[in-house]
């Protein structure tokens, strides 16, 4: 395949106009192989042992101060991290490992299930309002409010004010999207990216300084509790761990509980088997973690020279792995287009792999088996009102609206 030929397709991976049905395109992809663009130092994967082995490679780095193009940069004169401390996501061994120790112990499972009764009352709440209209839109009267309200629970931050940084958190989650990585430029609304990240930090400083006075029982003040304890952490980490979590809590969640309800709606069998039996909930969140990811595409920087399945990746390259084109790939499943939640196994890497597997995975699932459970028994007879309007996001694909006719 000729340079040309990778931008082309390429592009069309950036292209909005493919995000209601990505899958052909990433049928493409898969055909071609891994792709590779020398001018971004650039390695795409779409095959599903390819995207395993680099999930798998102890060579794979998340920190992207590793890959060539910063390694440049920083040579050229660049600050090395303008912002402060990225959130743990984007760091390796051994500060990785001590920020994630430091929140894992709430959202182990025990700890999740704890919450199980709160989220139910959430849920049916929810679902009271929804009774009333006759018509509901998925997204915004269920599938966002819930993992939103968890999240801001959990940390400690006020839902009163949710309005103000769930606008902050969708353009954060927008630059998760890689066209620096593919086009060596950053998409339109860098300004407006960067202004947001900048007032989200402000706003947990903000919060930080008040629970350093009071403080509660929330994860502000368990981080806050750590780093006065000894040389743990320091506030600029404290403020990237509480971002991490509440833009991880607010833009991923919400895709799952939609995506689900948008296979079934489009599957009516699907819907009665649910509302039937509230307990196949756990395998439709898990079929759809697989078949319409909410996580499309994770990126790892090759931290020595590796080879991929017989694929050479140079150090400092960067590598691009289309988990949603993965789990699609015939060579790994039976079926793959076909959504099944009795498949015999579900395998997928919607949750990630290797020492970066999604912390709030537990929560996650929990979340999704509520919710599903209690809507399609609450609507047995719904039906999908239109088509669903999609945001441009690629990297956390997901409906802006997904209207419900019950
Ligand atoms: C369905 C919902 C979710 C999906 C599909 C999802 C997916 C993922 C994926 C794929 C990763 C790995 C990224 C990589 O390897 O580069 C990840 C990491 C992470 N997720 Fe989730 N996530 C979800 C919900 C949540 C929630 C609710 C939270 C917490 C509030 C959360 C917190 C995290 C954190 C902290 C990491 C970083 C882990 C690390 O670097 O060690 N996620 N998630």
């Amino acid at each position: 395949m000729t340079t040309a030929d990778t931008q082309t397709l390429l592009g069309r991976l950036l292209d909005p106009a493919n995000r209601a049905d990505p899958y052909p395109l990433y049928a493409d992809l898969r055909a071609a192989g891994p792709l590779s663009l020398p001018s971004t130092n650039l390695v795409v994967f779409s095959s599903f042992a390819d995207c395993d082995e680099v999930l798998r490679n102890p060579a794979s780095a998340s920190d992207r101060l590793k890959s060539s193009v910063a390694q440049r940069e920083i040579a050229a004169g660049a600050v090395a991290r303008p912002f402060g401390a990225p959130g743990f996501l984007f760091l390796d061994p051994p500060d990785h490992t001590r920020l994630r120790r430091l929140v894992s112990s709430a959202f182990v499972p025990r700890v999740v299930k704890a919450l199980e009764p709160d989220i139910v009352a959430l849920v049916d709440s929810l679902l009271d309002t929804v009774a009333a209209k006759g018509e509901f839109d998925a997204v915004a009267d269920l599938a966002y409010p819930l993992p939103v309200a968890v999240i801001c629970r959990l940390l400690g931050v006020p839902l009163e004010d949710e309005p103000q940084f769930s606008r902050a958190s969708a353009l954060l989650a927008q630059s998760l999207d890689p066209f620096i990585a593919v086009t060596g430029q950053s998409a339109q609304g860098f300004e407006q990216r960067l202004e947001a990240g900048l007032w989200l930090r402000e706003y947990l400083r903000e919060l930080i300084a008040g629970r350093r006075v009071e403080p509660r029982d929330d994860l502000i003040s368990g981080l806050i509790a750590a780093e006065e304890a000894g040389d743990q952490l320091t506030e600029d980490e404290i403020v990237a761990t509480c971002n991490l979590l509440l833009v991880a809590g607010h833009e991923t969640t919400v895709n799952l509980i939609a995506n689900a309800i948008l296979a079934m709606l489009r599957r009516p069998g699907q819907w009665a088997r649910l509302a039937a039996d509230p307990q196949r909930a756990s395998v439709v969140a898990e079929e759809t973690l697989r078949y319409d990811p909410p996580v499309q595409l994770v990126v790892r920087i090759a931290a020595e020279d590796m080879t991929i399945n017989g694929v050479t990746v140079p150090r400092g390259d960067s590598m691009l792995l289309l988990l949603a084109a993965a789990h699609r790939d015939p060579e790994a499943f039976d079926r793959p287009d076909e959504f099944d939640p009795d498949r015999p196994q579900i395998r997928h890497l919607g949750f990630g792999k290797g020492p970066h597997f999604c912390l709030g995975a537990p929560l996650a699932r929990m979340e999704a088996a509520v919710a599903l459970s209690a809507v399609t028994t609450r609507f047995p007879d719904a039906r999908l009102a239109t088509d669903p309007v999609y945001k441009s996001n690629l990297t956390l694909r997901g409906m802006e609206t997904l209207s419900v006719a019950i």
